[in-house]
């Protein structure tokens, strides 16, 4: 009885779907060049047997097919877990395929062990793995489901599609999205610029150091921030003025390499009110890191092409509070060079003046971010800021402190702490409060010929911590934050929506952090 019941269920369904098989096929040959496709989600059923839970929007689109989409998917396999994905084709005249998502459970909201918001993050996972399915059937058109938060939605898609192909033959698909059966069109919009913010870092820093030099670097900036010229100023400082402020740290760096060094400066000045104190974002912009003399291995050494994430993320969040027209006042800086060896570079032992004055033995040439930061930190205290946030590739030791979890954070201000906490559990690029003891200072200020050491005493031990207590002996603001990037500066597959290669993280927190800035006024 069972079995005679279910071939004529399934022969029902067969018949359907030729019918609409058809339908969507005379409507596909019509727009021979575009391929439409569909994402909707789906939350996992409460407890055991219990009904199907569809997101608003693929509610809506199953009345529309009069319940055949819950019907296929009750037959075509368990429940959808969060993250995978199922796809069903011809069941729509407007979309041969319907990718429906899975997004764990409904409302999980903020996570306090996690220190993000779980809806959201799932959200993002989902929605770039319906999205990337979609890619791989050279859909070049998708709708997606907002989920319930249309900004999470288009940060997975933007972020999942995002593939750095520019310099292969053979391209990917290249897909453009809509938001599908909301009207919260605003978050949606939101949710891309944010995202093209991170992809922006991404691109930087994934190409490679001989199309992204330090004058490269300058110039894609300069033409990203063109379109918001009326609120935005640039400055391109050439060697000559890096040499006129006396940037001896700096320039101790970029001597060793034929690359011309660049110090940019950008201004963005979104506030009402023009005399608003600014926020100083600063980033390491090491466009490529042998080590110098202090040689570093050969393995894996391609990877110091993206050294320099700390100003590709800052630089890609002042284009994203451009495109947001964030009412907030922001000075980027970036010291960009190349660390190299060569006649000319400094040597293990050299001692350098910085900007303030202060003496540097420069016992490893490796450690060098730590150099270009100091004088950067220096010029920018000239500006007055509300709030420094310097963020750098720093140290292979914060990779293994924290990993990819978290970007590590030493600051000597609860206040910012909390502003960058609260920023990263929205979007989910987590940041993670690191020690800024005396103990680790007094292993930079012992040093044999003079005021600091590039390195700590006990060379490996605490890596992190000795190269922040280095960076602080350059601040003099009552609040400021070095972000270590270093750990979160690639992605194999920890984060289920980057692809793999280099993050661009964190920039959507630096983004969220300025927007919490301009809107606590
Ligand atoms: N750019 C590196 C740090 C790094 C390592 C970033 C791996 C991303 C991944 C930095 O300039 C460096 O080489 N630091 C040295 C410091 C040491 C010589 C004190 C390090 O971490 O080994
Ligand atoms: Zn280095
Ligand atoms: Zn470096």
């Amino acid at each position: 009885m069972y079995a005679e019941q279910m071939t004529m269920l399934l022969l029902r369904r067969a018949a359907h779907l030729r019918t609409n098989l058809r339908r969507s096929f005379s409507v596909s040959r019509t727009h021979l060049n575009e391929r439409k496709g569909l994402v909707l989600g789906v939350f996992e059923k409460d407890g055991e047997g219990g009904s199907l839970h569809l997101t608003e929007a693929a509610a809506g689109f199953d009345q529309s097919l009069s319940g055949k989409l819950s019907e296929l998917l009750e037959i075509s396999g368990p429940t959808l877990k969060k993250g995978k994905s199922r796809v069903f084709y011809g069941i729509h005249k407007d979309f041969p395929c319907v990718a429906v998502v899975g997004l764990g459970k409904n409302n999980a909201g903020v996570c306090g062990a996690e220190n993000w918001d779980t809806s959201k993050e799932n959200i993002r996972h989902a929605v770039s793995a319906g999205c990337r399915v979609l890619q791989d059937l050279e859909v070049n058109h998708v709708e997606v489901d907002a989920c319930g938060d249309a900004q999470s939605a288009a940060e997975g898609a933007a972020l999942g599609l995002f593939q750095y192909d520019q310099l292969k033959s053979k391209k990917t698909t290249k897909v453009t999205t809509q938001l599908h059966g909301s009207a919260d069109s605003a978050s949606w919009g939101k949710g891309v610029i944010y995202a093209e913010g991170q992809n922006l870092a991404r691109l930087l820093m994934e190409a490679p150091a001989n199309h992204i030099t330090p004058t490269a670097f300058a110039n894609i900036i300069e033409e990203k921030l063109a379109p918001h010229a009326e609120r935005v100023t640039i400055n391109k400082r050439s060697q000559s003025w890096i040499q006129e402020q006396q940037m001896g740290a700096f320039l101790s760096v970029s001597k060793g390499s034929v690359e011309p060094p660049v110090f940019l400066e950008l201004h963005y000045n979104g506030s009402p009110d023009s005399k608003q104190a600014p926020l100083l974002l600063v980033g390491k912009g090491i466009t490529f890191d042998s080590g110098g003399i202090s040689l570093k291995p050969s393995a894996s050494m391609d990877a110091m092409r993206a050294d320099m994430g700390g100003a590709a993320t800052v630089c890609a969040s002042i284009v994203t509070a451009a495109a947001l027209k964030l009412p907030v006042n922001i000075i980027g800086l970036a010291p960009l060079c190349e660390n190299m060896p060569s006649g000319n570079a400094t040597k293990p032992g050299d001692v350098i003046i910085a900007k303030n004055g202060k003496t540097i033995q420069v016992d490893n040439t490796d450690a060098e971010g730590r150099l270009v930061l100091a004088d950067a930190l220096c010029y920018g205290h000239t500006f007055n800021p509300r709030a420094i946030v310097n963020v750098a590739t720093l140290t292979g030791a914060m990779d293994v402190a924290l990993g990819s979890a978290a970007t590590g954070v030493f600051t000597n201000s609860d206040w910012l702490w909390e502003k960058l906490q609260k920023a990263s559990v929205v979007t989910g690029d987590r940041v993670w409060r690191m020690p800024l003891f005396q103990h680790y200072t007094r292993q930079v200020t012992d040093c044999q010929l003079a005021d600091l050491n590039n390195v700590g005493k006990y060379s490996r031990s605490g890596g992190a911590c000795t190269a922040a207590a280095f960076l602080r002996e350059f601040v003099t603001a009552p609040h400021w934050a070095h972000l270590d990037i270093a750990g979160v500066m690639s992605n194999q597959d920890e984060v289920p929506y980057l692809r793999k290669g280099m993050s661009g993280r964190p920039t959507r927190t630096l983004v969220e952090f300025s927007s919490g800035l301009a809107h606590s006024g």
